[in-house]
């Protein structure tokens, strides 16, 4: 392949590298919050998944929902604990205790060192709901909903900049389901009076729930047709899982991701057209992850209960490989995409897992993230790439090199991010550097299969996935050479 400076993609946003926690299963309660656990600090908040989340380096995290927030009254969430009413969330058919609620995430979230992103409940509540939050969150003080916030013990604002209008308003899964105008005319006028109340707020339209949606780019240019000029993003959802047992189809997952944004760039831009708009809506894609939904049998399955355990998947190598490719996918189109959030954080399809009152621990799929939101600065560049290919229905020729560089022109360290697909074969790469300096390895990061592409992480085997180094790769002149083991995530640093 080629690397070369003048083929930029973008200046990388570090809003890429987010995630998400919804009320959900064991996300919240028992997951980043557990007062009893012997690591939990004084706000209850348990230190060995913030040392974790830190470590992870995410840059922000959407919160509360996913579908919960479409059934969600957040003022249940705020004032004395036990004032708090607990509630039914029809959603994931749970018991809401509310004994976490948005102040609590906010504090979390400073202490994590995250931006906190919330979502508002357009399923079964309006504008004014929206509009008031928004106050409570941000208005400095003065008004009954900002002087609230403030006896609740939060004198300053929290300064909210993100905000999502409602969650899949396409699905019929959805509390308060809408068709595309009702809700593109909600959302314009949500967006309307929350700008209002602060216009430093950067707004999320809802996107069709998934590319497989038979709405999904219909529903996106009719919902746009009633708000575009009111919003600055369009979210974008995807999960990916391994279905029968075919490997090489999964691993080429990320084309599918490819299109999805490629058909959502077509969508907006034609939007953008028809009302003769110079604008350029970005892309949210703000759940996405590796999702073995065929285990799961839906909410009916679920009975009221408090912090249940719901989809709690287990990840491997394969599925940290598919991971890897997905984050290269956000990469090579960071240009638009300019928010992203792995869905979700712990337990529930988490990069980390928690037990009660017992151990946290890092999956599989938390590597290539924590890699990305560590080494991925600066711009991202357009690699010419020559790859062999194979076949994976129904993705067609699939390449066995999936790969980005990343170059930081602050400190000139230029790096590659890797997927070799191949189940049984070393791929040898090499890669001319132009223009990007004199450059020597300083890092050569591997996370392979080694001979078994099921190994995972788990409460009593917690490092059996561990990334590690390799001394494969080398340059000589302005060239790099190295070798990627088959099935193996590859982050090779240059200085
Ligand atoms: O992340 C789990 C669920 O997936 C979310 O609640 C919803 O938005 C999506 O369908």
């Amino acid at each position: 392949m080629t690397a070369h400076a003048d083929y930029q993609i973008a200046e990388i946003d570090r809003r890429l590298f987010g995630s998400f926690v919804e009320h959900m299963g064991r996300c919240v309660y028992s997951g980043i919050y557990e007062p009893s656990h012997p690591d939990a600090d004084e706000d209850g908040f348990r230190g060995d998944v913030l040392e974790m989340v830190r470590e992870l380096g995410v840059s922000v995290v959407r919160y509360p929902g996913g579908n919960f927030v479409s059934g969600y009254r957040w003022e249940d969430g705020v004032g004395p604990r036990d004032e708090r009413p607990s509630r039914l969330d029809l959603a994931w058919r749970a018991v809401e205790s509310n004994q976490f609620g948005l102040n609590e995430f906010i504090t979390w979230s400073r202490q994590a060192g995250v931006e906190p992103m919330l979502a508002v409940n357009l399923g079964t509540r309006g504008a004014q709901e929206a509009a008031d939050l928004v106050e409570y969150a941000n208005h400095p003080g003065g008004t009954q909903l900002s002087d609230l916030r403030r006896k609740h013990g939060h004198d300053a604002p929290h300064d909210v900049r993100l905000w999502c209008l409602g969650n899949e308003m396409d699905a019929p899964w959805q509390l308060g389901m809408k068709t595309a105008a009702e809700y593109g005319r909600l959302a314009a006028e949500a967006a309307k009076m929350m700008r209002l109340v602060d216009p430093r707020v950067e707004l999320v339209a809802c996107g069709s729930s998934m590319r497989s949606m038979p709405s999904f780019a219909g529903w996106e240019s009719e919902v746009l047709e009633h708000c575009f000029d009111h919003v600055d993003y369009i979210s974008l959802h995807s999960y990916y899982e391994e279905l029968e047992r075919d490997l090489p189809g999964f691993l080429a997952s990320s084309r599918d991701m490819d299109l999805f944004i490629e058909e959502m760039i077509a969508t907006v831009d034609h939007v953008a057209a028809r009302k003769r708009s110079r604008r350029r809506l970005m892309l949210s894609f703000d759940e996405w992850n590796v999702w073995f939904q065929q285990h799961f049998a839906g909410p009916e399955s679920l009975t009221f209960q408090e912090q249940p355990r719901v989809i709690e998947d287990t990840y491997d190598i394969a599925a940290a490989l598919v991971v890897g490719t997905l984050i290269i996918s956000l990469l090579r189109h960071s240009d638009r995409v300019r928010v992203a959030c792995q869905a979700q954080l712990v337990n529930v399809i988490g990069a980390i897992r928690s037990e009660p009152g017992g151990p946290a621990w890092r999956q599989s799929i938390y590597f290539p993230l924590a890699h990305a939101a560590r080494h991925a600065r600066g711009l991202a560049l357009n690699l010419a790439v020559h790859s062999p290919t194979y076949v994976a229905e129904p993705h067609g020729e699939v390449p066995l090199l999936e790969s980005i560089a990343t170059w930081d022109p602050e400190d000139g360290a230029v790096t590659f991010f890797m997927v070799n697909r191949s189940l049984d074969r070393p791929l040898p790469v090499t890669a001319e550097l132009v223009g990007l300096g004199d450059l020597v390895v300083h890092e050569h990061l591997v996370l392979a299969a080694d001979g078994d592409v099921r190994r995972r992480n788990t409460e009593r085997a917690p490092g059996a996935v561990t990334p590690r180094a390799s001394q494969a790769s080398s340059v000589t002149g302005n060239a790099l050479a190295t070798t990627l083991d088959p099935l193996s995530w590859n982050v090779v640093r240059l200085v």
